[in-house]
């Protein structure tokens, strides 16, 4: 794990309240596998005084790409961040992806689509077949980011999109694309990777012990160290007890966590 001083070669605007913030980041980024995350301090001095965890989006060189959409304070302090200053950092933290299995299927909800696109590239780049499913709630705000995802990943692996209003894709919620993806898959379906809001991965790990599939899901928890100090990160384990998101996490196996606590 590095702790860094980053300089910032892009904090580009990508949609509606969407940012891609590029880092030069030396001592972290080689380092980097997908489902990995980073803590990172929005400004200099103390306010606010927590870092923010991000799941790396990508990592090509040096650089670290993090995709973020603002949600409050922090995020929107970063949105404002420009091209030269410097951020502090920490990471690659926390248990990524196991990506070994053949034919994976990526599913991806919103801005879990940050891991995920990772993910999608790392198998990608090693020629590896696999399926990607991924769910917005519309197309408006996410255009950018949606073709970008598609001219990147064409002809490497099956991108398919489905859309609450139908405006991209499938109409309908991303489960029920995993469904027909994994239907079609029958048998050769290698297990599923999935990164998105709470509902959806209860969801995704209900559809996938259905069907016997199994089944890694990257869970999101408040953290305020990253390091497995502050039990922050609580996650209610199956068979009693909590695993720490930033430490046996952020990419649980979904049979490893308890859905009815969570
Ligand atoms: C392992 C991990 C990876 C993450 N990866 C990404 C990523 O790649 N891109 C990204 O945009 N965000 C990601 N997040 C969420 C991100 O950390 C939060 O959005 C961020 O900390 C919010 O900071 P803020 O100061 O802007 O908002 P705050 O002022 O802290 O909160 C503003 C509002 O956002 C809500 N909020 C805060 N954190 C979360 C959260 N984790 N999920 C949903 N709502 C939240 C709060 O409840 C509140 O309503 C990740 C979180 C974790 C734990
Ligand atoms: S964030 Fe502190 S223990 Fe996980």
């Amino acid at each position: 794990m590095g702790a860094i001083w980053a300089e910032v070669k892009e904090n580009r605007k990508l949609g509606e309240g969407i940012y891609r913030l590029t880092l030069h980041a030396p001592a972290i980024a080689p380092k980097a596998r997908p489902g990995q995350f980073v803590m990172l301090r929005v400004a200099h001095g103390n306010d606010p005084l927590l870092a923010r965890p991000f799941s790396i989006h990508g990592a090509a060189g040096e650089e670290l790409l993090i995709l973020y959409k603002v949600v409050g304070r922090g995020t929107r302090i970063l949105s404002q961040v420009r091209t030269g200053k410097t951020l502090f950092l920490w990471g690659p933290l926390g248990r990524g992806f196991d990506l070994s299995g053949e034919r994976p299927v990526l599913v991806a909800g919103g801005m879990g689509i940050a891991p995920m696109a990772f993910a999608a590239r790392w198998l990608a780049a090693q020629g590896r077949p696999a399926a990607f499913c991924a769910g917005l709630p519309g197309l408006a705000g996410w255009e950018h980011l949606a073709r970008g995802l598609e001219e990147e990943l064409a002809g490497s692996l099956s991108l398919a999109w489905s859309s609450e209003d139908g405006s991209l894709g499938r109409r309908g919620l991303v489960t029920e694309l995993l469904s027909d993806t994994l239907a079609a898959a029958g048998a050769s379906s290698g297990g599923v990777l999935a990164c998105g809001p709470m509902p959806m991965l209860r969801a995704v790990a209900r559809v996938c012990a259905q069907r016997g599939v199994a089944c890694q899901v990257s869970l999101e928890a408040p953290m305020a160290c990253g390091l497995g100090a502050c039990l922050g990160c609580a996650i209610p384990a199956a068979g009693g007890g909590y695993l720490r998101a930033c430490q046996e996490g952020p990419v649980l196996a979904a049979a490893a966590v308890d859905w009815e606590r969570v």
